[in-house]
C-alpha cells in the first residue's frame, strides 16, 4: 500500500520522539493504519541535528515553509512551538491543502477559531492531541469517548512542571523559589519558566479543553489565569492539616449562565485520586452527567509520551483524510455549524469554596467580628483553625473554610475583613474545589 507522506517541521525533543517512535513501531502502526506512515522531509533550523536524528533517512531542509509547499507533503507536523512562525506554517500548510498535526497549544488557544475556520473551508483536518495533557488521550475521550454525555465540567493537573514544584514544596515543606531553582536545575523547568508557573501553559490547555467539552469558541482572552510564583510553603501545610492538598488546576466549568475557565492554585481534598497526582505526571478528571466522573492519568510531557499522542494524531488522519469532510469528527467535538455562544463568566461571578488565612491580633472578639462579616455575606463557615501562638506571641493565623459562595461576595468580606483593626496585613485566599 502507498504510504501517506508527513513532513515534520522542528525536529527537538517532541520531533525526535516522534521520528522514534514512528520507526520503531512502523509495522504495528501500518497494521493500525492501513498503510505505512513515512516521515519523507524534516525541517529544521538545526540541519545537524536534523542528519543526526534521522540518520539520513529522508530529505532534510532549514526552510519550514518549503515543507508546507512541498507538493509530496499530505500530512504536515508542526513541532515548531508558539504563534509567530508556527502561526504562518499552520496557515499555509491549510491553504495548500495539507492535514496538520501539532502539539501547539498556545496557537490553538489563541488563534484557534481561525485556524479551525480555515481547516474547515479547505476541507483539512487539524489535529491537536499533544497539545493537552502530552501522551494522555484526553481529546479523543472528550471528542469521541464521552461524546454521549453533557459535560458538566473537567478539572485537570495539566502542567507537570508546577505539579512537579508542589510536590517538592509539600513533601519538603520548601519554599518555592528554592524548589523552583531545584526543578531548573533537573531539568524539569525551563531557564524561562514563566509561562509554566504563572498557569498560561495550563490555561492555553483547558481553553482547549473547555472548547471541545461544551461546544464554545477558544477563548484564551477571557480565562482566568494565575500561577503558583505567590503561594506560601505554609498554606501547604495548613491545607494538610484540613485535610486538602494544593494543586494548580485548569477548570473548565458549565452553569447555566455561562462557562467559568480558570486555572489557579486550587484545595481539593487529599483523598481524591487526583490529589495523589504527584510529581511531573498529569492527569485530568472529566464529570459527565451520563458517565460521572472519569480520570484520565499520564505524563503530559517528554520525548515519547509526546509523540505517542503526535503519532495517534497521523493514524486518525490517515484513517480519515479519503472520507468526506462532513463525516470526520469535528475539529471542536461539535459540529461548526452548533458550536454555541455560551459566555465566559467575569471572575466575579465564579461560584467555588474558599481557603482563608489571616493574621490577626489574639484577643477576644476578633473571631467575632471576622463571622460577622462573612454572615452579612451569606458565606458560611465549613472549617476552621486558629494556630496556637508561640510564647508571648500576640497575634495569630487563622484558617478558615468556606462553603461554596460568588466570587464577588467573599472580595466584599475580604475587604471589609481587612479594614478590622485586629487584622494584620493582607489576607490569603486560596479557591477550593471539593471535585465530587
Ligand atoms: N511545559 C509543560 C509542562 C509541558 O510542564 O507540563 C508542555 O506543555
Amino acid at each position: 500500500m502507498k504510504p501517506i507522506n508527513v513532513g515534520l517541521i522542528g525536529i527537538g525533543t517532541v520531533g525526535g520522539g516522534t521520528w522514534t517512535v514512528l520507526k520503531r513501531n512502523a509495522e504495528e502502526i501500518t497494521r493500525r493504519a492501513g498503510r505505512p506512515i513515512q516521515i519523507t522531509v524534516v525541517a529544521d533550523k538545526n540541519v545537524e541535528l536534523a542528519k543526526q536524528v534521522t540518520g539520513g533517512a529522508c530529505r532534510i531542509t532549514d526552510d519550514a515553509f518549503a515543507v508546507v509547499r512541498d507538493p509530496e507533503v499530505d500530512i504536515v507536523v508542526e513541532l515548531i512551538g508558539g504563534y509567530g512562525v508556527a502561526k504562518d506554517v499552520v496557515m499555509q500548510a491549510i491553504a495548500n491543502g495539507k492535514h496538520v498535526v501539532t502539539a501547539n497549544k498556545a496557537l490553538l488557544a489563541v488563534h484557534g477559531t481561525e485556524i479551525f475556520t480555515a481547516a474547515q473551508q479547505k476541507g483539512v483536518m487539524v489535529a491537536f492531541e499533544a497539545a493537552v495533557a502530552g501522551g494522555i488521550p484526553i481529546i479523543k475521550a472528550l471528542r469521541e469517548g464521552l461524546t454521549a454525555n453533557r459535560i458538566e465540567w473537567a478539572a485537570g493537573i495539566i502542567n507537570g512542571t508546577t505539579n512537579f514544584i508542589l510536590s517538592e514544596m509539600r513533601d519538603k515543606g520548601l519554599p518555592f523559589e528554592t524548589v523552583l531553582k531545584e526543578a531548573q536545575r533537573l531539568g524539569y523547568a525551563e531557564a524561562d519558566p514563566t509561562f509554566d508557573i504563572e498557569g498560561v501553559d495550563a490555561a492555553h490547555k483547558a481553553t482547549i479543553i473547555s472548547a471541545i467539552a461544551f461546544g464554545i469558541p477558544v477563548q484564551f482572552d477571557k480565562a482566568h489565569v494565575e500561577g503558583i510564583s505567590k503561594l506560601d510553603a505554609a498554606d501547604i501545610k495548613y491545607a494538610e492539616q484540613l485535610g486538602y492538598r494544593i494543586k494548580l488546576l485548569g477548570i473548565a466549568k458549565r452553569r447555566p449562565e455561562g462557562v467559568e475557565l480558570r486555572v489557579h492554585p486550587t484545595l481539593i481534598p487529599a483523598k481524591r485520586l487526583i490529589a495523589n497526582v504527584e510529581g511531573a505526571m498529569n492527569a485530568v478528571l472529566v464529570k459527565g452527567d451520563a458517565v460521572g466522573a472519569t480520570l484520565y492519568y499520564g505524563k503530559g510531557a517528554g520525548a515519547e509520551p509526546t509523540a505517542s499522542a503526535v503519532i495517534a494524531d497521523l493514524v486518525d488522519v490517515t484513517r480519515m483524510h479519503t472520507a468526506d469532510p462532513e463525516h470526520r469528527v469535528p475539529h471542536l467535538a461539535f459540529q461548526p455549524g452548533a458550536m454555541v455562544d455560551l459566555p465566559i463568566l467575569p471572575l466575579s461571578e465564579i461560584v467555588t469554596s474558599y481557603y482563608l488565612r489571616l493574621r490577626v491580633e489574639d484577643k477576644p472578639g476578633v473571631l467575632a467580628d471576622i463571622t460577622r462579616i462573612l454572615a452579612d455575606q451569606q458565606i458560611s463557615i465549613d472549617a476552621m483553625i486558629q494556630r496556637e501562638p508561640g510564647e508571648g506571641e500576640e497575634q495569630t493565623d487563622i484558617i478558615i473554610l468556606t462553603h461554596q459562595t460568588r466570587e464577588k461576595n467573599i472580595d466584599a468580606a475580604i475587604a471589609r475583613i481587612e479594614d478590622l483593626p485586629a487584622v494584620k496585613g493582607k489576607l490569603t485566599r486560596l479557591r477550593l474545589e471539593e471535585l465530587q
